[in-house]
Parts: structure tokens; sequence; C-alpha cells
């Protein structure tokens, strides 16, 4: 293990946004883990997990020990006639890991390819895309308990999945994701009632053509972040109660939108931002992106500051034609490497 002083993490980030680490490590199993942990205990550091930079916004200078991820692996546990279950280490590529599901003839993850990051993260905010989240073809996950210093199973049921949200980001500091146990299906269970995916799909309702499909949809209309800086989509898109809604469809009756349960309705934060006028509109060197209005592009060298004056500008104007919030979806760092509120 080596531990390095004064790393940039422009690399590490995909919103390419320049900060420095007073410390940093690469972790390649829990022995490691466990060393990094002492280290910064014994240097008075917060630790700052780093998976693959895809959903955070980080400061110019970070104090903390940085412990980037990088715990390998894929390994069968066991099969029944439906399904095979497989333990996943969390430095793994997430979208090579979809792609190799798919060669395997595992089927569940098809709808998820192409997001970017590690698959360590993709419980922490249960990445979803196309009519699947992760969640659903989680079993368990494995962590090291930072309270308890022991490794732990937590299964899928304890894990409180929702829309982008999960214990893990309930309780940042405590967990550290070592292993993701997934339960694929051995035969296809195609959900294509996103959008236009089933169109896009034609005549071949394959797993395989599903894949390729979510993926040609996503490079039409996601940046791709070694192009264009970005963080996927920026906002989530805002649950809202029944009675707020009504008053708001009849104002606008375009309004996308998607009932949710318990009277609640999901509305689309990048038709609110794109009828706000900030499709394609940039602020210093920080705008929404012209395809999809959703995701916040770094367009050159953006600082932090840059980024929140964008963001904070996006959250007023759509604040003021809609009486909407909208809430960042990256994680926000602050110098001492904690997570701040937005
Ligand atoms: N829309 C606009 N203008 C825009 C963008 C979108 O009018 O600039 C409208 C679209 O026409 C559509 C609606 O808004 O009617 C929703 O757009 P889209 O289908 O592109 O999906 P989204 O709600 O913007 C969500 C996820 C994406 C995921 C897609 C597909 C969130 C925050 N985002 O985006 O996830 O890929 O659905 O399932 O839930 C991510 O989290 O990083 C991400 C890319």
């Amino acid at each position: 293990m080596n531990i390095e002083s004064q790393v940039q993490l422009k690399p590490f980030n995909t919103l390419s946004l320049n900060s420095i680490a007073s410390h940093y490590v690469k972790i390649q199993s829990i022995v490691d883990l466990q060393q990094a942990l002492q280290f910064s205990k014994a240097h008075d550091l917060n630790v700052l997990l780093l998976s693959g930079g895809s959903n955070m916004m980080l400061p110019e200078h970070i104090h903390a020990l940085v412990v980037a991820i990088d715990i390998q692996g894929i390994e069968f546990l066991s099969e029944d006639a439906e399904s095979k279950t497989i333990k996943v280490g969390a430095g793994q590529v997430w979208h090579d890991f979809v792609l190799w599901t798919t060669t395997q003839q595992l089927y569940g993850l098809q709808n998820l390819a192409l997001i970017p990051g590690l698959v360590g993260a993709s419980p922490v905010q249960n990445i979803g895309a196309y009519g699947v989240e992760v969640g659903e073809f989680i079993q368990s996950v494995e962590v090291y308990d930072r309270q308890s210093a022991q490794t732990l199973s937590i299964q899928a049921q304890d894990c409180h999945f929702s829309y982008r949200h999960s214990i893990f980001k309930d309780d940042p500091d405590r967990y550290v994701i070592t292993h993701v146990i997934f339960k694929l299906l051995k035969h296809a269970d195609l959900k294509v009632n996103y959008g236009d995916l089933k169109d896009a799909m034609m005549d071949d309702m394959s797993a395989e053509n599903l894949q390729k499909q979510v993926i040609h949809i996503r490079q039409s209309k996601l940046p791709d972040p070694n192009e264009y800086p970005n963080v996927g989509s920026f906002f989530k898109n805002p649950i809202i109660k029944q009675q707020e809604f009504s008053q708001l469809i009849a104002k606008f009756p375009n309004i996308p939108h998607y009932p949710q349960a318990g009277n609640h309705v999901k509305i689309a934060a990048g038709w609110l931002i794109d009828q706000s006028g900030w499709k394609g509109k940039q602020l210093n060197q920080v705008g929404m992106f012209h395809k999809q209005a959703l995701v916040l592009v770094n367009y050159a060298d953006a600082t932090l500051t840059d980024v929140r004056a964008t963001y904070q500008a996006v959250q007023k104007d759509v604040f003021e034609k809609f009486g909407v919030h909208l809430e960042p979806e990256p994680v926000l760092y602050n110098k001492l490497g904690l997570i701040e509120n937005h």
C-alpha cells in the first residue's frame, strides 16, 4: 500500500474538476483498507471514498485521505433453475461488467449499460435507467463496517433501495462497499417499456439487442465524459405530491410525468430545465448540455465555484417558473473530505 501526497484528482472525477488531495491511496483488498483506515486515524484525517468519480463534486483542495477502491474479481457463487449468483469486486468497471453478463447469457442489467462508474458505487444511489434499477438484481452487499471494524453482508431488503437512494447514502461514513452480490436471470425478462426503447428494437427482442439499443440511445443523448466532462443527470427528477402536481399540470399541460406510489408524481427535471431556457446555455465555462438539459457539462477548466454558480442559477430559474426545487444528484464534498448539503 502506497500513500501518496498532493495528488491531483482531476483524472479521477468525470466532471474533471481540479482538486488536490493531501493524501491518496489505492486499495486492492480488505487488508489494504484496514491499513488505510489505521493511517487515517493515526494522522487525524477524514476518509473520502473514491470509486469511479462519476457522481461527485470536489473542491480545489482536500485535506483528507482519499481511498480509491480497486478491489477486482468476479466469482460464481451458486445457481438454481432460474438464476445465477455472482460476487463482484467493488472496483470492477460497471459497463464492462454489464457487457460480460450479457456474454454469459445472464440477464437483468442490460438496461443499465454504459452508466459510468464502478460496481461498488452502483448500490449507493441505486443506479437506474430505462425502467430498471440495480437494486432489483442485488442479493446482498458486502461491506467493511467502520463502526464495528468487521466485514458484514447486508441483504438487499435491508439496503432500502428507492429512487436514487439506499442506506449507504444515509450513513456515508459507516460502510465501505467491498463486493456486490448479484442474482441474475438465466432467461431474459426484457423491460422495454421506457420511451422509444421498444420501437428502437424493431423485430429483434433479444437481450443483446436491448443492450445495444440502450447504448445507442445513451450515446445519442448523453455526452461522453472524456469529451464533455459531466456526472450524468445533474439533478434528480423531483417527486411531488399529487395535489401540487394537479396545480402544475393545469398551468403546464405538457409536463412529462410518471405516477409514483403514495399519491406522488415524478416529473422530468430535464423538461423543466429545458423550458426554463437552459438547454445548451452556459454560464462562464459550465452549462446544460444541448441534447439533454439535465446534464451539466464542464466545458473548460471550471472550478467547483463555477459549477455552483451555474447549478444555482438553474435552480433559481426553474423555481421561479414552476415553483419546483431541483435537488442535485452528485455528492458534494468539502475541503476536509466530508459530504456537505448542497
Ligand atoms: N426532456 C426535455 N428536454 C431535455 C431533456 C428531457 O424535454 O432537455 C424530456 C424528455 O423529452 C422526456 C423527459 O424529459 O419526456 C425525460 O427525459 P429522458 O427520457 O431523457 O430521461 P430523464 O428523466 O431526463 C432519467 C435518468 C437517467 C436515465 C434516463 C433513462 C434521472 C435523474 N435520470 O433521465 O439517468 O438514463 O432517465 O432512464 O432519473 C443518470 O442518472 O445519470 C442518468 C443519465
